[in-house]
């Protein structure tokens, strides 16, 4: 069997061209949808996303602000940096690109940015939020692999879903996000007795351990529906390449279905991060305008 390739990128291109849509419509009501992304030292590969996504939020008509601090720069001065943003009402979303350098404590921090402007969905609140199936900011890689999963199979109630790899960005959310759509869900980690003889059981497997292409065919019932959210550097013939936490090649021949890498849940982060944003500026509109009409009410 030859799995049906997931293309992430087309996907992300429909529901960015309706968040353009949706952005044209909020500017017509007068709402301008704004994200600010932060960025502390200069680690190269965080460079890169920043700049995918400053782009991206321009390309939909979002508002951007980019706010790079030195690398050394102190926990203080990165906490009055967000408290800013966070009182300025013509910004809707504030984005801490990860890792900080060591000396900042990241949880601290993530934790000083207001729920209702978090467009990662980190903040406890949030994170509090989704495991009770609130209606809140949820992180953007694991609704983006929702997204993909539901486009490929429809409804997922019922489904066995193996998430491999428990980090509080993808997989921790992604076994909620699952468990909302009505999947059974078993998450597999580091420690887990034999997690290859879990994922064969699995309709879906969703795999983010950051372990070059760890799962192989052997992992994978006939038929599995598979996403890959690793993106591993691997020197491959003395050239270097982007590869998955799947051996595509292997995995092809007994998935339904898998998304590739690049190409798949990558270009999806993105796209999620600017529904987010837009999702942000609507509640926030609606909170004022609730806040200006509660006041009228009090006073007029
Ligand atoms: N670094 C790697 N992935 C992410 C992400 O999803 N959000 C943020 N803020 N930083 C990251």
């Amino acid at each position: 069997m030859s799995a049906h390739i997931i293309d992430g990128k087309a996907a992300a291109a429909r529901v960015l061209q309706q968040i353009r849509h949706d952005v044209e419509n909020l500017k017509a009501e007068g709402i301008e949808p704004a994200l600010a992304v932060i960025l502390v030292g200069n680690d190269a590969a965080s460079e890169v996303y920043v700049r995918n996504k400053i782009l991206r939020a321009e390309e939909a008509g979002i508002r951007s602000l980019e706010h790079r601090l030195p690398a050394d720069s102190s926990q203080a001065r990165l906490l009055a940096l967000i408290a800013e943003l966070n009182a300025d009402n013509t910004v809707n979303g504030i984005l801490l690109q990860l890792p900080l350098p060591a000396h900042l404590e990241e949880n601290r921090v993530l934790q000083a940015i207001d729920p209702g402007k978090d467009v990662d969905g980190f903040h406890s609140e949030n994170v509090g939020g989704l495991s009770q199936g609130r209606n809140v900011l949820t992180p953007c890689t694991p609704s983006g692999c929702l997204h993909l999963l539901e486009e490929t199979c429809g409804d997922l109630s019922g489904k066995h879903a193996v998430v491999i790899g428990r980090s509080n960005i993808v997989g921790k959310p992604m076994a909620a996000l699952l468990l909302q759509a009505h999947c059974s869900v078993t998450v597999v980690h580091s420690r887990s007795t034999d997690a290859r003889a879990l994922c064969q059981l699995a309709d879906i497997v969703v795999a983010a351990v950051g372990r070059p292409r760890l799962i192989d065919a052997s992992w994978l019932k006939r038929g599995a529906v598979v996403i890959d959210v690793g993106i591993n550097r691997i020197e491959d013939h003395g050239r270097s390449r982007l590869v998955g936490d799947v051996d595509f090649d292997s995995a092809s021949e007994v998935a339904a279905a898998i998304t590739p890498v690049p190409g798949g849940v990558g270009p999806m982060t993105i796209a999620f991060l600017m529904k987010n944003t837009v999702t942000a500026a609507r509640q926030q509109a609606h909170a004022q305008r609730s806040q200006s009409e509660a006041v009228c009410l009090s006073t007029c």
